[in-house]
């Protein structure tokens, strides 16, 4: 395991990247390590544009950080109008295309009118500093329009990613206290129209908090319009008192510029709260760190928006480092398998950034696909999401990549806001499934039990030592859970949920989750959230949820359910079931499989062993202490189930 292959940047890519060398990787590594208010302060007066300089670099509570304290700048002016009296104001900000094919040019400019504009809107509604926004909306360019103009009056959003049902909605706009959703009718996936207006009207039946509700045409489908609360957004925009100029408000540093709703280990989703400062500072540097990235570059970036991953390195980061950021619409694999490639052909992206498991699937669809094209515009190649497994690397280095354009494989997570650990590409050398080293500034470590260094090939918990720009500043409404998830296992140290080791050249090699949380295609989702939609079910006793491994998706929901009394299991339940979850949580949830059993598998004390599921669905059998089960049989059951 330890004898991966490496690949070194060549000597061409070593020669015009941003950080050459090991060296060079080293000096700025050590300097940042050694004084970092030093490190981050010089960068947050270069490379940020600010209405008032910060006093202090960190202050440091533990858990609880402040960044650039003192200071006031605004997210959106940083994003936007600072480009427009350089050259690039006429460059390409958002590169768009819809599934149907249509396509959009964003030039900085134009992008900055088109927030001003919207801002003029929601302002025309009365809202300001402070209130919050929920998103709703499809990938096309209004989205981060619609971020943008909150981030340019201080108004904090919580983009929902459109997969989500009415129900996790709902959750998400009663937590936040929201006045406003910002949506569209639908969007195009597979040919078809996903309406989201409906799943609107479904949650706000129990959102008294909600004023207005403003929709975006993208479709034209049909749907209801309620008098009073629901505006179009074309009608809104078509007032003569909407100017194509809007100040932006200058906020304090700390002023929270969104929330972002994700998946904890109980069934209550967690508002991972990003402020304004150190998140822009860190995608900014990161987009410049880890994508190398050049004036002329065509980025792309293909994570949906509704993820933490299309805030930083869709929106924020890109914007605020001056990039050509595309975004797509639809679906890969609409009107065809290639669409991707014929996208990257099309708009000769030079730098591609992608999960996993995207790869995983389209290798299945096979090389004579990608080979249809001219992939070599590409430069950059970059994967995040889960451990990328060494032979969907090799496939990508080969047959994307062309054997010349570098990996880089980037952990970090919704909570960290910024990449963590990624090669620099550079300066330093690659080896499939490792995401090498730290970036500067960063201080991760690898522990055991008792918090320390867990020694050279020793699996243990990834955790953070020191607090970072990017890093969540608590859970929106409960800073006890904030400090209980993260910092209470080893004080002062950042708990990541991930295993990890480190090998003899100090590269990271991140192994998964060591918690209830589960990896579906990139996806974030808790067994707990699952089950609590299982056992809503009136026909469901008891759930039981763990991840089982699949080949595209990295990780299957597999379910074991208790039927009620007077309710027998048969295909058509399971089906149900699986439509159940898929209404309460997401598509993206709908388990992989149901499978009745008469008891779960508890210890005395009653708590559900969850191993053990885990171990039935991935070996097939049981091994370590059983002792502590109440009924051993059901184990044996349980195993002996699938071999019929
Ligand atoms: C979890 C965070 C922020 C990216 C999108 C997912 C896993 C993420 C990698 C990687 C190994 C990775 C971890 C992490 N993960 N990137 N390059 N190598 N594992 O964000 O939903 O907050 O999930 O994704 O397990 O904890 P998220």
């Amino acid at each position: 395991m330890s004898q991966s292959a490496v690949y070194a940047p060549s000597p061409e890519f070593v020669q015009n990247a941003l950080v050459k060398g090991m060296e060079g990787y080293r000096a700025l590594y050590d300097r940042a390590a050694e004084q970092p208010e030093q490190f981050w302060g010089e960068l947050a007066e270069k490379e940020l544009v600010w209405d008032e300089k910060w006093s202090q670099v960190c202050e440091w509570n533990p858990p609880f950080a402040k960044w650039f304290t003192g200071g006031k700048l605004n997210a959106a002016y940083n994003c936007l109008d600072r480009h427009l009296a350089t050259p690039r104001k006429n460059k390409i900000a958002i590169l768009w295309e819809g599934e149907p094919g249509d396509q959009r040019l964003i030039s900085y400019q134009e992008l900055h009118r088109l927030v001003c504009r919207f801002a003029n809107v929601l302002k025309s509604r009365g809202l300001t500093t402070g209130d919050r926004a929920i998103i709703y909306m499809p990938m096309i360019p209004e989205l981060p329009v619609a971020m943008l103009a909150c981030a340019r009056l201080g108004i904090i959003h919580s983009v929902v990613f459109g997969g989500f049902s009415a129900e996790a909605l709902k959750a998400r706009i009663r937590d936040l206290g929201a006045s406003v959703v910002v949506t569209a009718d639908g969007g195009w996936r597979r040919a078809k129209e996903v309406k989201l207006k409906p799943a609107v009207d479904e949650a706000l039946t129990e959102c008294p908090g909600v004023k207005n509700v403003i929709v975006y045409r993208r479709t034209g489908g049909e749907i209801t319009m309620q008098d009073g609360r629901d505006h179009w957004w074309h009608d809104l925009d078509a007032d003569e008192g909407i100017s194509d100029f809007c100040p932006a408000v200058p906020v304090d540093s700390e002023h929270p510029l969104y929330v972002l709703y994700t998946s904890g280990t109980t069934g209550q989703p967690k508002g991972i709260l990003h402020t304004t400062a150190g998140y822009l500072l860190q995608t900014m540097m990161t987009m410049k760190w880890v994508f190398d990235l050049k004036e002329e570059d065509t980025y792309w970036c293909s994570a949906d928006i509704g993820w933490v991953t299309g805030h930083s390195y869709v929106v924020y980061g890109p914007l605020a480092a001056g990039a050509t950021s595309v975004m797509y619409e639809g679906a890969p694999d609409t009107p065809a398998v290639d669409r991707w490639w014929r996208l990257i052909e099309k708009h000769r992206v030079s730098i591609f950034y992608t999960s996993p498991t995207a790869i995983r699937s389209l290798i299945r669809q096979g090389e004579q696909w990608p080979d249809k094209h001219d992939l070599s515009s590409l430069r950059l190649l970059g994967s995040v999401g889960e451990p990328i497994n060494p032979a969907a690397w090799e496939w990508y280095y080969r047959v994307i990549g062309k054997n010349r354009c570098p990996i880089v494989d980037t952990w970090w997570q919704t909570e960290t806001g910024a990449i963590m650990i990624s090669a620099m590409p550079g300066a330093i050398p690659l080896k499939p499934g490792s995401g090498t080293l730290p970036l500067p500034g960063i201080s991760m470590d690898v522990v055991d039990m008792d918090g320390n260094p867990a020694g050279t090939d020793k699996e243990g918990f990834l955790v953070i030592r020191k607090p970072w720009p990017a890093m969540i500043r608590t859970i929106w409404g409960d800073p006890d859970r904030y400090q209980q998830q993260y910092w209470s296992r080893m004080p002062g140290v950042y708990f990541s949920g991930d295993a990890a080791r480190r090998d003899s050249d100090g590269y990271f090699w991140v192994l998964g989750r060591v918690d209830d949380v589960m990896n579906v295609s990139g996806h974030r989702l808790s067994t707990m959230e699952v089950e609590s939609a299982l056992v809503h079910h009136p026909a469901v006793a008891e759930a039981a949820v763990v991840a089982k491994p699949h080949e595209i998706t990295g990780q299957a929901v597999c379910c074991f359910v208790t039927l009620k009394q007077g309710y027998t299991d048969h295909q058509a339940l399971g089906a149900e079931l699986r439509k159940w979850v898929a209404h309460e949580i997401g598509a993206f949830a709908r388990p992989e499989e149901i499978r009745f059993t008469d008891a779960l598998p508890k210890t005395r004390s009653g708590k559900i062993m969850r191993r053990l599921l885990r171990e039935i669905v991935t070996t097939h059998t049981v091994t370590g202490d059983v002792t502590t089960l109440e009924d051993l049989s059901v184990v044996a059951r349980l195993s002996a189930q699938r071999e019929e």
